[in-house]
């Protein structure tokens, strides 16, 4: 998938670690923030941006995270960024677990309201929570002040 034109591999494959695959093409960034990576780590961290997807008629990010696992609210996040997103469990070269990152159905403390004046933006204990109205195209709905959030707000919200 990440082969060019000539066969070669832009980007190895990883021994152990976590593939994230079919990234929305220009979210690799977010997704990286989004888990706390920003460079400084021990791990290994490959990010290939802009690559054609199998198909050839679209482009997608992917990350790659060597000796790293993922928590369920960090899923849950990527699944806020890039709903489409594949995750690959990858063991001794091979890929152990292969899922679709999956929505949840309300989403605590993850997403920050877009509205200034909502209680949760101004009162410390109360933490944002949304119920999802949609999940194509992925709508949020604020169950303190009722505000719709839309992509790419809610990535900037993340
Ligand atoms: N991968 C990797 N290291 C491995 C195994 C796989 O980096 N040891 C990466 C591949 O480069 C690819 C992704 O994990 O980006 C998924 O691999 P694979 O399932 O073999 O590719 P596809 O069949 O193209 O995946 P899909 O069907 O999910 O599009
Ligand atoms: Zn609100």
């Amino acid at each position: 998938m990440e082969e060019n034109n000539k066969s070669t591999l832009k980007v190895s494959k990883i021994r152990d670690g976590i593939v994230i695959d079919h990234i929305d093409h220009g979210k690799a960034l977010k997704v990286l923030s989004t888990l706390g990576i920003s460079g400084g780590e021990e791990f290994t961290v490959s990010v290939l941006m802009n690559v054609k997807s199998k198909t050839m008629n679209s482009f997608k990010d992917v990350v790659k995270i060597e000796r790293r696992v993922l928590k369920k609210v960090e899923l849950d996040r990527i699944s806020l960024v890039s709903p489409g997103a594949t995750i690959n469990i990858i063991k001794n070269f091979e890929i152990e677990r292969k899922f679709k990152v999956e929505i949840p159905d309300s989403i605590i403390g993850i997403v920050k309201c877009s509205n200034q004046n909502c209680i949760s933006n101004n009162k410390e204990p109360v933490s944002a929570e949304f119920r999802v109205e949609s999940k194509n195209p992925l709508i949020l709905r604020c169950v303190y002040c009722d505000r719709t959030m839309i992509q790419p707000e809610i990535c900037h919200k993340i």
